[in-house]
């Protein structure tokens, strides 16, 4: 179904000490929008975040995991580890994912199919570069990608998929696309899933937009029609912006 989403994406940032501290002004915000809300701490941090947050509407998410049950993959995490603290929703294909840990459209979709696996829910990241954007061929970057690691599925599968168009050029640059940039692409992204799915599988979809979403932009960008929520960096960090960011709808 459709909704509204606001999530914090804290990349590698706080430690245990900050992260209970930015939970505890997380808790004393007020929430007046009907936005979820969804927090991405580090892999520390999960358990722990979890258990400080079970009274409270905010949903403790991971930022990333394996596309394998287990094995002799040093250093990585499971989806079966993620379900086994409570942790039901992972945020897979970042861009910095993409950029510094080679991950490609074909091992997105193999971790894509383990979440799912495992029954959780998937935030879907992709977007466009700069030279891209440049070129004009944004839309067929963002279709490819969409394709590529999600179009081997099946209809009912898109229930349990958000996904969180992020231009790469708008990631911690300050740099934004434009309200009207961000609705064109996410009215593209809803025509990407009628043609292959059809109308209720594009219209329940919910897709975030990514990139330098602050206080002061939330409310226009959340104003277009095919926006449902953003995933915030930046600015998830600091309690109030984020609240003033959730507010925004
Ligand atoms: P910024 O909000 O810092 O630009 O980061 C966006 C992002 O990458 C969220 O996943």
């Amino acid at each position: 179904m459709r909704k509204h989403i606001v999530a914090g994406n804290w990349k590698m940032n706080n430690g245990l000490i900050q992260t209970e501290t930015l939970i505890s002004e997380l808790k004393q915000q007020t929430k007046t929008s009907d936005a979820e809300v969804m927090i991405a701490p580090s892999f520390t941090n999960l358990w722990h975040a979890f258990q400080s947050t079970r009274q409270d509407p905010i949903e403790v998410v991971a930022q990333n995991m394996h596309f394998a049950d287990n094995g002799a993959y040093t250093g990585e995490v499971s989806a079966g580890m993620l379900k086994s603290i409570g942790i039901k929703t992972v945020i897979l294909g970042h861009s910095e994912r993409r950029a510094y840990f080679n991950e490609t459209d074909e091992s997105l979709a193999r971790k894509v199919d383990q979440a799912l696996e495992h029954e959780m829910r998937v935030i879907f990241c992709f977007g466009e570069e700069l030279f891209n954007r440049k070129a004009g061929n944004h839309e067929d970057i963002v279709e490819r990608q969409i394709k590529n690691a999600l179009f081997h599925l099946d209809a009912d599968a898109f229930k349990h998929i958000v996904l969180a168009y992020e231009p790469v050029w708008a990631i911690g640059t300050g740099e934004t696309a434009t309200p009207d940039q961000a609705q064109d692409m996410h009215a593209f992204i809803r025509q990407t899933l009628e043609a292959k799915y059809g109308k209720d599988v594009a219209n329940d979809m919910t897709i975030l937009y990514g990139g330098s979403v602050k206080p002061a932009n939330a409310k226009e960008i959340f104003s277009k029609p095919d926006v449902d929520g953003g995933l915030i960096g930046g600015a998830s960090l600091k309690a109030e912006d984020f609240f003033a960011i959730v507010n925004a709808f």
